[in-house]
């Protein structure tokens, strides 16, 4: 049964902990997420980027949000915790109506691109629909771009509290996502892992809503050795440390999205398994193994998260 994203949110708010909103592209994601919140007795949030509706549609982005509802909805119909399913980073009008539609939980609106008032306007409009029909709604403020040393580059890139302020305030936005240092991806610092929690605070402080951690990924060193070792190239590859994200979660976040962990996890055993296993040539045996690994990984994350047993 898919619930209200912001129910699920405003809870964690209260309680001060953080769901985790983990991304998938196909049926073996979702369900290693779904089993691990099972397994955690967590809330979750599952998500889809605008290239993941696009991969599940074959280019049909109708198709692709509808079989999303419906596989989200198989699975978690047989359930005991709440699972939202919400629209990752949507920026294509036409993906978002498409995802309202086909019963998404929540959607993203990231015009965080634009200028100030141009993101105020476009996240004004995507709230008014999606409200009408009793969805929620996240934005974004500043750039995921990572802390360079630079100052001048880190006031413009970061997010601006008292902009938050008006920002939550004129659009009646339900969730915001403070850029305060993090990146995208496996690469997320070039030296010493940096956020800005001081904006963080005062972004709660003034908004009061709850608060969303992009690149969130913690890219665990073990796991990249691993895939190093059965011939990935991923060296250099570094997340957010564990103390960053629970000072964070402190501090007001409320939704963690991940996805560069599961991205990780399932390379390394892949590579693993199949290496491993050379005659082996039944997907299922393969992707078993692989996808119990990927579990695993999200019950860590909803552990450090602190929503193990709030379902
Ligand atoms: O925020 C980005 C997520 O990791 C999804 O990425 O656009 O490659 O699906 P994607
Ligand atoms: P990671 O790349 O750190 O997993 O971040 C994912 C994300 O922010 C999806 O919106
Ligand atoms: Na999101
Ligand atoms: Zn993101």
């Amino acid at each position: 049964y898919v619930k209200s994203t912001k129910e699920i949110l405003e809870k964690a708010s209260k309680e001060r902990y953080a769901v985790g909103a983990f991304n998938f592209n196909n049926m073996e994601f979702l369900q290693a997420i779904l089993e691990a919140a099972e397994e955690e007795k967590a809330p979750v949030i599952v998500a889809t980027s605008e290239g993941a509706i696009k991969y599940i549609g074959k280019g049909d982005i109708e198709a692709g949000a509808k079989l999303a509802v419906e596989m989200v909805r198989t699975y978690a119909e047989k359930l005991s915790v709440p699972v939202a399913l919400h629209l990752d980073h949507g920026r294509d009008f036409k993906i978002i109506m498409a995802a309202i539609k086909a019963g998404y939980s929540s959607v993203m609106i990231d015009a965080s691109h634009l200028p100030f008032e141009e993101n105020l306007r476009e996240t004004k409009r995507i709230v008014e629909i999606a409200h009408a029909v009793g969805i929620s709604v996240e934005a974004e403020l500043g750039k995921l771009k990572g802390i360079e040393d630079n100052v001048v580059e880190k006031e413009s890139v970061l997010v601006d509290p008292e902009e938050a302020k008006v920002f939550v305030k004129e659009t009646e936005v339900d969730f915001l996502a403070p850029a305060i240092g993090t990146s995208h991806g496996a690469f997320k610092f070039k030296g010493e892992a940096q956020l800005d929690f001081e904006r963080l605070k005062k972004v709660k402080e003034y908004t009061q809503i709850p608060l969303v951690l992009h690149g969130a990924s913690m890219v665990p060193q073990d796991v990249v050795k691993l895939a190093n070792e059965y011939g990935a190239e991923l060296s250099g590859a570094k997340g957010v440390p564990e103390d960053m994200l629970k000072k964070a979660i402190e501090l007001g976040i409320n939704k963690i999205n991940t996805d560069t962990d599961l991205r990780i996890t399932f390379v390394a055993y892949l590579r693993k398994v199949l290496s491993e296993d050379k005659s082996q040539i039944d997907p299922r045996k393969i992707f078993g193994p692989v996808f119990e690994q990927v579990k695993e990984i999200v019950k860590e994350r909803i552990r450090i998260f602190g929503s193990s047993g709030k379902a």
